[in-house]
């Protein structure tokens, strides 16, 4: 199946059946609704939220038909995430292609992400649970002060640990936690499973998030399908840097900041990522990504074994190692 993690390969039929009802879910008979949901189901992405929702639902019993559209309802939450945040970040790329506000302008692309979050609620409506759809609801609360929070510290840059990691919590990790929370709920799991698992995913988020701000340093635009170095751009103080700035004399922060601020040109990023790596900002926040890793394996302790409580733990541990 394209796009989907070799991990998941053996959940194949149930996210082929998500697929279907996915995109069956797009459809619209509004022409530009229609227009640009095609987009989007084109150039999806690897569809990880939907498939750890499946996967987690699995590790307690069968797939049941709240479990499909349930995996729906955050893969149109995510989608509106993005849509809403590429227009925040102006990003010009998303999975190696046009974001939706350059191909159809910042008008459509905010209205479209308004669009897919109501039918993301619609949906979980669908499910007839009030515990569903007061975790989908709580988690587009989080999302959407995650990013508040963001663009507040892209404008001060007076950013902490503590920040970043209540930060990288609300706008990533709730939301993954979310789906192994919900995967159970689909599958009516006692509590401490569904603990268990939400507790799982709080962990894998943040390790998740901690990569994905690794790789801005680590990898290049071809493979990341965006250009390298972006957080920077766009004025995004994450935890390498953090680590290294720790380590850095008040004079050099104050320059780095300053670069920042201004706008950092292609000789001054090179700058921040030769001291990032010279204070070993890159080691030490591999290191922490690490250990919360650690935490997101130990958290499945309480599931029975299976072959779908395996698949969490071999994404547990690819989460650090992915490349893009
Ligand atoms: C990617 O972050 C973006 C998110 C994880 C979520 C952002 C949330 C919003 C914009 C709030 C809107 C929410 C709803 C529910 C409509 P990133 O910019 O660090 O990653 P990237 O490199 O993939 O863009
Ligand atoms: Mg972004």
């Amino acid at each position: 199946m394209k796009g989907t993690l070799k991990i998941f390969e053996p959940f194949e039929s149930d996210l082929r059946k998500f697929d279907e009802h996915f995109a069956a879910i797009m459809r619209s008979d509004v022409k530009i609704v229609d227009q640009i949901a095609k987009y989007i189901v084109k150039h999806k992405g690897k569809q990880f939220r939907p498939a750890l929702l499946i996967v987690s639902a699995r590790t307690v019993g069968e797939a049941l038909p709240a479990t499909y559209t349930t995996a729906a309802v955050v893969e149109l939450l995510h989608t509106a995430s993005l849509v809403h945040d590429d227009v925040l970040d102006d990003s010009e790329l998303r999975r190696g292609f046009r974001t939706i506000h350059k191909v159809w302008k910042s008008k459509l692309a905010i209205l479209m992400g308004d669009y897919l979050l109501s039918k993301s609620l619609i949906a979980a409506t669908e499910t007839g649970s009030l515990e569903i759809m007061n975790t989908v609801a709580t988690v587009a609360k989080r999302l959407i002060k995650g990013a508040m929070f963001e663009l507040q510290k892209a404008r001060k840059l007076d950013i902490t640990e503590e920040d970043y990691f209540r930060m990288i919590g609300d706008k990533t990790a709730s939301l993954i936690s979310a789906c192994c929370e919900l995967g159970a709920l689909t599958v009516n799991a006692p509590p401490e499973y569904r603990q268990a698992l939400k507790n799982f995913g709080e962990n894998l988020g943040l390790a998740f998030q901690i990569k994905d701000d690794l790789l801005d340093y680590e990898g290049n635009s071809g493979i990341l399908g965006k250009p390298a170095l972006a957080d920077l751009e766009e004025k995004k103080i994450t935890l390498p840097l953090l680590y290294a700035l720790r380590e850095s004399p008040e004079k050099e922060r104050k320059k780095v900041v300053k670069i920042i601020k201004n706008g950092a040109g292609r000789k001054e990023l090179q700058y921040i990522l030769q001291l990032v790596k010279e204070r070993r900002g890159l080691e030490k926040a591999r290191e922490r990504a690490d250990g919360i890793k650690e935490a997101a394996i130990e958290a499945l302790a309480p599931l029975p074994e299976s072959p779908a409580r395996q698949s969490l733990k071999a994404l547990a541990e690819f989460v650090l190692t992915r490349k893009n």
